[in-house]
C-alpha cells in the first residue's frame, strides 16, 4: 500500500515506537489522526513539529467509555481510514491491577480497547495492523479466566496473554474481512528500547526508529496481508492457538461478554 495521501490512524503516538512513527508519517500521508492518553496541551512538543494535516485525539485505554468516544471522534474527523495502526500498549504490572471497568488492566489496554476501537471503525477501514509482541508465542489463553483472577498471575504473563488475544482476534477478524478492500494483520515490532520494555525486561532494545520502520515496512506492503503475522518486517507463524477456530470463537464470545456493559459486540 502506497501511504501517500492516505488517511492513517495511529494509537499510542505519544511515546516510544508510536512517537517516531508519527514523525515518519506526518507530511507523507494525506491525513494523520494521532491518539494518545495525554491532553493535547501536553503534546505540543510533538504536534507543533508535525507537517501536513494532523488531528490529535485523547483517550485512556483503561476506560472503555473513552474508547467509544475516541471511535466517535475519529468517525467525525474522517470518512475513511486507509490504515489503522493499533499500537497503544502497556506493560504488565507486577501486581494484578483492575481498570475502572472492573477488568484486568493489561487485558483491557492491550486487547479489549483495541477491539472496541477497531469495531467502531470497521465499516470504513482498509488495512488494520495490530501491534502485538513475540511474547505471545509462548503464551496461553486462559479463556475461562481472561482477567487472570486465579492463581499464577505475573506481569509478563498478563502482557503475553493480552498479545496472544490480539493476535487471535486479528486472525479471526481477517476471516471476516474480504481481503482486497479490508484486511487485518498483526506483528511483532522488534525488541525496542522504550518505557514499556524497561517496565518488564532488563534487556537492551533497538532504537524506536527500528520499530517504526518495521511497522512502515509491513503497513506499506503492496500485496494483501490479510490474516498474516509478521516478526519485524518478515512474515512469520503466529502461535498456533491463534489460528484455531474453536479458540477464536470462544475468545470472541468471552470478549463480547466483557464488552456487553458498553453495548459493543464485535462478532
Ligand atoms: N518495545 C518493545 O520491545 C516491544 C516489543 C513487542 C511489542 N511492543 C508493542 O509495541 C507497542 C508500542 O510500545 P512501545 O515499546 O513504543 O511502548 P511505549 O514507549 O511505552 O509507548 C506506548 C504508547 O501507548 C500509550 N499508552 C500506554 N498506556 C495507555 C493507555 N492506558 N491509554 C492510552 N494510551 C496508552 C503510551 O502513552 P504515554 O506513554 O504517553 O502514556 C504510548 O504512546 C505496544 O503495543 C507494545 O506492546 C513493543
Amino acid at each position: 500500500m502506497d501511504l501517500t495521501d492516505r488517511t492513517v490512524v495511529l494509537t499510542g503516538a505519544t511515546d516510544g515506537i508510536g512517537r517516531v512513527l508519527a514523525l515518519r508519517l506526518a507530511g507523507r500521508v494525506g491525513h494523520l489522526v494521532l491518539h494518545g492518553p495525554q491532553p493535547r496541551s501536553a503534546m505540543a512538543g510533538l504536534l507543533d513539529g508535525l507537517g501536513g494535516r494532523v488531528t490529535y485525539l485523547t483517550a485512556d485505554f483503561g476506560h472503555l467509555d473513552q474508547i467509544v468516544r475516541l471511535g466517535e471522534g475519529i468517525r467525525a474527523a474522517v470518512d475513511r481510514v486507509d490504515l489503522l495502526v493499533n499500537n497503544a500498549g502497556r506493560a504488565g504490572t507486577p501486581r494484578r491491577e483492575v481498570s475502572a471497568d472492573g477488568i484486568e488492566a493489561t487485558l483491557q489496554t492491550n486487547y479489549l480497547s483495541t477491539v472496541v476501537l477497531t469495531t467502531a471503525l470497521l465499516d470504513r477501514v482498509g488495512r488494520v495492523l495490530d501491534i502485538a509482541s513475540a511474547t505471545h508465542l509462548s503464551a496461553k489463553l486462559r479463556l475461562a479466566d481472561l482477567g487472570l483472577a486465579g492463581p499464577g498471575y505475573s506481569g509478563v504473563g498478563a502482557y503475553a496473554q493480552s498479545k496472544l488475544a490480539i493476535v487471535t482476534y486479528t486472525c479471526w477478524l481477517a476471516g471476516r474481512l474480504d481481503g482486497p478492500t479490508a484486511e487485518a494483520a498483526s506483528m511483532h515490532p522488534g525488541i525496542i528500547q522504550s518505557g514499556l520494555l524497561a517496565g518488564m525486561f532488563s534487556i537492551e532494545g533497538d532504537p524506536p526508529s527500528r520499530g517504526a520502520d518495521n511497522i512502515l515496512s509491513v503497513a506499506g506492503r503492496p500485496e494483501s496481508i490479510n490474516g498474516r503475522y509478521f516478526d519485524e518486517s518478515e512474515p512469520a507463524r503466529p502461535n498456533p492457538l491463534a489460528l484455531e477456530p474453536a479458540v477464536q470463537s470462544e475468545l470472541m464470545d468471552r470478549t463480547a461478554a466483557l464488552l456487553s456493559p458498553i453495548g459493543v459486540d464485535p462478532r
